[in-house]
């Protein structure tokens, strides 16, 4: 008998369940809407809802005129607000305020003078819309070793007055590792622990969940970072395949497999997730151990 497990915590986080449902709620009242780049890593429910008549947009100049404009939750920097109002869209703002007070901490400290160090992925769009409320005076570090260099005396790029943010999505074992190099008790440096729980609980829960079976699934976009993030947990300790929906499950080989797992990333809906779990009983019910004819499965 073959064990299905959901992690406890998977799919849809708060900020991207309020985004999603912001955009539907715009849909329902009718006229047009476009969103500033595609609202979530999930491809069913972007194209959901440009077939429900929203509009993706990747910057301010391509917005026609009374388009309503959706900011996604990842945020954006201080000019894109600026150019909105300038062109007069009306704006609905899904911006985390997981993401917004990371926005609040970085301005308040850059106009105390604090030069602005944020752990993260500069390219990543979270990041770029932090440095967006930082006043210029700010840079973005990946690791403990390009921390460093801020912090030693005699590095060129050294700065005195420094507070140190980290992307929402940062990863927790990195970020202990980078505050393992700050000076002990410098009223100089502030530190904000600004890595969403959300995150930290699904790769906590990936990870135990993961140590206890033969195969884990996980279920979000490629793109994604937070899925890649998670499907990097789950293959330190098992067999792991990363899919977008329940449709790629039959390619998979699970012989053998007698526990298998099953999370998802933040932007993945409940509904996909529920699909996996549904197919992957179903693939176990007709014996993972036998030919199964992928094509007539899938029609
Ligand atoms: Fe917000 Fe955390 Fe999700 S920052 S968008 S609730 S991962």
């Amino acid at each position: 008998m073959v064990q299905i497990t959901v992690a406890k915590t998977a799919g849809f986080c708060f900020g991207v369940d309020r985004a999603v449902k912001l955009v539907y709620a715009e849909l329902e009242k009718g006229g047009r809407v476009a969103t500033l780049g595609p609202i979530i890593h999930n491809a069913d429910v972007v194209n959901d809802m440009i077939a429900k008549g929203a509009r993706i947009v990747s910057s301010v100049e391509e917005l026609e005129p009374g388009e309503r404009v959706v900011i996604r939750s990842h945020g954006v920097g201080r000019k894109i607000y600026e150019q909105i109002a300038e062109k007069g869209n009306p704006l609905i703002d899904a911006t985390c305020p997981f993401v917004a007070r990371i926005h609040k901490i970085v301005a308040e400290q850059s106009a105390k003078g604090y030069f602005i160090l944020i752990a993260g992925d500069a390219s990543h769009p979270e990041v770029q819309g932090i440095v967006g409320h930082c006043d210029e005076n700010c840079a973005v570090f990946k690791d403990e070793t390009e921390l460093k260099c801020y912090i030693d005396k005699n590095s060129p790029k050294f700065k005195k007055k420094l507070a140190i943010v980290a992307q929402t999505t940062y990863n927790i074992l990195l970020w202990g590792d980078c505050l393992k190099q700050l000076p002990k008790d410098d009223p100089d440096i502030l530190v904000f622990d600004t890595i969403c729980n959300a995150t930290a609980s699904r790769q906590s829960d990936a990870a135990r969940l993961s140590a206890d079976t033969d195969v884990m699934v996980v279920v979000g976009g490629r793109n994604s970072s937070n899925t890649v993030k998670l499907y990097d947990v789950c293959r330190r300790n098992c067999k792991a395949y990363h899919i977008e929906n329940a449709g790629e499950l039959f390619a998979l080989d699970f012989s053998g497999a007698e526990r298998i797992g099953i999370t998802a990333g933040a932007s993945t809906p409940a509904y996909i997730i529920k699909e996996v779990q549904t197919t992957m009983t179903d693939i176990a019910k007709n014996n993972l151990d036998e030919d199964i004819d992928f094509e007539a499965a899938l029609e």
